[in-house]
């Protein structure tokens, strides 16, 4: 039985009489996919956590729902505290273990309960991560503000309840001695050689702790050079004291970038290249806090093969997405991610990361190429599906980097599937691939723990198009149920192939689960 799935991520159900006539992209609407959450408690986001020994625990059970709500922990270990009332598990767990937990949430439409793993030992991030990274909509104007803020907005916003836990400053909060903003000039360092922030961040250790108090993770930046990409003061010579600090300070989350140390090193040299992500996770490994190290320079020296191995919980696979946001996202997002073959690096402790989702409302320069307003993504309602789909198919990190304060229903339905967001957090870890390509249609998979498939279906052309997704290429036999993930609905039974008519530059993501299995 072949049935053929009229859908696309522009919702247009055609026939096929109008798809002839359908000629260049018609300017598309943004429409919501995205259900709205039920009253009723759900529980989503990661399956599995991990935290080292030793290390204050900080995790909150992403729960959407009508509130109030009543969280439950079955089997808490020892050592770890479950705020009933918010869902924020604290505490630390004295040595290595691995312990299955369910967690509950109940409100007065019913209860939800799902299985929940924590893995204390040496290895973080065993799911990619989920945040907001300020630079591409806050540059160097970025401040302690803006990060309250952004926490406030994350909690506000409903983003924490699908899973979403970093709040990370980018660039720009060190001092840069001859920058134009005085606010941002000053003495790089103190007496003892500790890293000042500028005067728009008076007080770090009080603003995670106002991160913290929100259930939240807070994340840095700097780089191995002497100056960060934006000319600020970073850590050479001063690694372990920085580290240190960032420790006083309470960050959860590094972004070691690569800029101005290329001054030292040869780009040739693989070891010249490794040494100082070897240098800081040594020193990252020795603090009393976890804290995940995203590494961040743009690919250099084939970084997927081992970013792992000197440390990093991600990194970096290409340069920047902004300023040809559109022409990246397929450059580096599809054929930079198929060429190397990225899809046997990634898992669980460290992830492919093709850099942040550039929706929603951006910083103009990396929209028009002018310096200081705001401006909406470039990229079309059918590409930001796009976007957000390939990234959960290979596992990238989900860090949103548009305006989380100014959040339309369009983009909070991209960010806030929770259908989507499973498929990046698949507790595998096992990141997806490019399974079929017949010119400008290409169909990617990614196989999850319980058996079942992701697919996307993508259209990189320029007009509607009809994509099918045959199951000798997704290595199935038998009928399968389709679950069509952006509407989170179920379409039926198939068998054999999923045909789908997908717009320009969209995608059709579907679920597949064989019909005799779990
Ligand atoms: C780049 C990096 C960006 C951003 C910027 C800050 O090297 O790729 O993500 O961090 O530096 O100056």
């Amino acid at each position: 039985m072949k049935r053929i799935a009229t859908v696309s991520a522009a919702l247009v159900v055609l026939s096929a009489v109008a798809i002839a006539a359908v000629s260049p992209a018609p300017a598309e609407p943004r429409l919501v996919l995205t259900p709205r959450s039920g009253p009723e408690p759900r529980i989503n986001g990661a399956r599995v956590f991990g935290v080292r020994p030793g290390s204050p625990f900080l995790f909150t059970i992403p729960a959407t729902g009508e509130r109030p709500m009543t969280f439950g922990v079955e089997n808490l270990p020892e050592g770890l505290m479950l705020d009933t009332a918010t869902g924020r598990i604290t505490g630390s767990l004295p040595g290595p273990g691995v312990y299955t937990v369910t967690f509950t949430a109940a409100n007065a439409r019913g209860t939800a309960s799902r299985p929940f793993k924590i893995v204390c030992g040496p290895v973080l991030a065993l799911t990619p991560h989920m945040g907001w990274n300020s630079w591409y909509v806050w540059e160097n104007r970025v401040s302690d503000a803006i990060m309250r803020a952004a926490a406030d907005a994350m909690v506000s916003s409903g983003l924490i309840d699908h899973g979403y836990q970093y709040v990370n400053i980018d660039d720009c909060w060190s001092v840069r001695p001859d920058a134009a903003d005085p606010g941002r000039r000053g003495e790089p360092r103190d007496a003892r050689g500790l890293i000042n922030s500028n005067s728009y961040f008076p007080d770090m250790k009080d603003m995670t702790g106002y991160i913290h108090a929100r259930g939240l993770k807070a994340g840095i930046y700097t780089s191995p050079g002497p100056r960060t990409c934006a000319g600020y003061t970073a850590a050479a010579g001063h690694e372990e004291l920085d580290v240190r600090r960032f420790v006083e300070w309470g960050f959860d989350f590094l972004k070691y970038d690569w800029c101005s140390y290329g001054d030292q090193a040869d780009e040739t040299v693989l070891d010249d290249l490794q040494k100082p992500y070897r240098l800081i996770s040594g020193i990252l490994a020795a603090q009393p806090r976890d804290i995940v190290l995203n590494i961040c320079q743009y690919g250099l020296g084939n970084v997927w093969e081992w970013g792992r191995g000197v440390g990093g919980n991600s990194w970096r696979t290409a340069g920047d997405l902004g300023h040809d946001v559109v022409g990246n996202l397929f450059r580096d997002g599809f054929d930079v991610y198929t060429r190397n073959e990225l899809h046997r690096y990634g898992g669980p402790g460290g992830w492919n990361d093709p850099d942040y989702l550039l929706i929603g409302i951006l910083s103009s320069a990396f929209v028009t190429d002018r310096e200081g307003s705001n401006e909406a993504s470039p990229l079309s309602p059918n590409e930001q599906y796009t976007h957000v789909s390939l990234w959960s198919l290979v596992a990238a990190p989900l860090i949103f980097s548009g305006d989380i304060t100014r959040l339309d229903d369009f983009t909070l339905g991209l960010l806030a599937n929770d259908d989507i967001i499973e498929v990046d957090q698949d507790p595998l870890g096992r990141p997806g691939r490019r399974v079929a390509k017949d010119g400008a249609l290409e169909v990617w998979m990614r196989e999850l723990e319980d058996g079942s498939k992701a697919v996307g279906l993508f259209n990189r052309g320029p007009a509607l198009a009809s994509v099918t997704a045959k199951w000798s290429d997704l290595g199935l036999d038998g009928p399968q149920r389709v679950r069509d993930l952006w509407r989170s609905k179920d379409l039926g039974v198939f068998d054999g192939s999923f045909e789908a008519y997908v717009a320009r530059h969209g995608v059709v993501m579907i679920r597949l689960r064989p019909l005799n299995g779990r």
